[in-house]
């Protein structure tokens, strides 16, 4: 095997690395604000509300934030090897990509706000938050697969 092929393939493990953990990490942005408005409907101090607690401690701590680093380290490998730094679509997408990691902040700061009793946003307003990473997601693709410039 040449050394150029050996290349091809790393980078192939590595971009199904990426791929795979762009869907963890998407499913628990997917998931977490449906939690948080399930939660909300419990009672205050319920042992239903500790389990909802409980349940998004598990997802934002096992799932969701080991997901996006990792979705990090592989993306920046991948531009490195693939010399796309320079590309307009990675500039785009770096952009959307920083507002989803921006959006993971809130959610998280989110729920410790949730967990220490208080209940900011009503259940309508976390619905339609629910829609940023399903947008993100189509607009990011788009760029990543198209290439459009
Ligand atoms: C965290 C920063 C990220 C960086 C630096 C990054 C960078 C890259 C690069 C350089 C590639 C290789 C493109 C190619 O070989 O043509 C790639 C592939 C891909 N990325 Fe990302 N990415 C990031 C996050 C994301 C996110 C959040 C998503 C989805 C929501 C995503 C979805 C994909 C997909 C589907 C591919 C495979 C495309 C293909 O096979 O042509 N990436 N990424």
């Amino acid at each position: 095997m040449s050394l150029g092929s050996v290349l091809e393939m790393t980078y192939q493990w590595i971009k199904a690395g990426h791929v795979i953990f762009v869907i963890f990490w998407i499913a628990s942005l997917f998931m977490l604000p449906r939690y948080y408005v399930y939660h909300q409907e419990s009672v205050p101090g319920s042992v239903e509300e500790k389990r909802w607690i409980d349940r998004e401690r598990k997802l934002k701590s096992i799932i969701m934030t080991p997901a996006m680093i990792l979705v990090w380290i592989f993306g920046i490998t991948l531009a490195t090897i693939g010399h796309f730094w320079a590309d307009g679509w990675l500039s785009a997408k770096l952009l959307l990509v920083l507002s989803l990691s921006g959006y993971h902040g809130y959610m998280v700061a989110y729920g410790k706000k949730l967990a220490r009793g208080e209940r900011p946003m009503s259940g309508t307003a976390l619905r339609l938050m629910n829609e940023v990473p399903g947008i993100a997601t189509a607009l990011i693709v788009v760029l990543v697969i198209v290439k459009p410039f």
